[in-house]
């Protein structure tokens, strides 16, 4: 029988690790917003697993939106030049807003939403993603809450799909090569 695990290597992140690590986030994330607004905004549509656990755990009253973007190009890896295909709902100006990603991989999708959410006048804008790859630490971009720094590897799982598939497992897993190598 075909289960959902089918075409993984292994289980590099459990659920009850991932569990673990949003708690200290949502306490950490309390503890630097008490007093101040807070505007959580997730991008599409790997940030929708993390964004919904995450934000249970807050005890911060927040507001939830949500932003797709896409880079332009076909190329494998990503350009670093980002279009909106759905933007925030909110007005940010004057608002702390604090980006949730799954992950943050070459960086410049991230920098690039930084740079447009800071040129609408918000409080401040900062970062939180479940999982930094080794790239990300090359380009100038500050996150404040990283969940997991995982080495250079293809995986999936929470959120992390490949060709839109395995972003329901609970956990973070590593794709079995023959999955993209042909
Ligand atoms: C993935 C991931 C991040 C981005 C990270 O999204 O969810 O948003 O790529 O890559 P980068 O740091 O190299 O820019 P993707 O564009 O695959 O869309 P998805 O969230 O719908 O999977
Ligand atoms: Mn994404
Ligand atoms: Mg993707």
């Amino acid at each position: 029988a075909k289960d959902m695990a089918d075409g993984l290597e292994k289980v590099l992140v459990t659920e009850e690790r991932i569990k673990a690590r949003l708690e200290e986030l949502a306490a950490e994330i309390d503890a630097d917003y008490a007093g101040r607004d807070l505007l959580l905004v997730g991008v599409l549509k790997g940030a929708v697993m993390v964004m919904a656990d995450l934000a249970r755990r807050l005890h911060h009253p927040c507001e939830m939106d949500w932003m797709a973007v896409s880079s332009y190009g076909a190329g494998t890896t990503s350009s670093g030049v980002v279009r909106i295909l759905k933007d925030l709902d909110a007005d940010i100006s004057g608002r702390n807003v604090l980006i949730v990603e799954d992950v943050i991989d070459s960086g410049l999708t991230l920098s690039w939403l930084v740079g447009n959410l800071r040129s609408r006048g918000p409080e401040s804008v900062e970062i939180c993603t479940m999982v930094r790859k080794p790239l990300a630490l090359d380009i100038e971009l500050d996150v404040k809450y990283v969940g997991f720094d995982l080495p250079n590897e293809f995986i999936v799982g929470y959120g992390l799909d490949y060709a839109e598939k395995y972003r329901n497992l609970p956990f973070i897993g590593t794709l079995a090569p023959h999955m993209y190598q042909r």
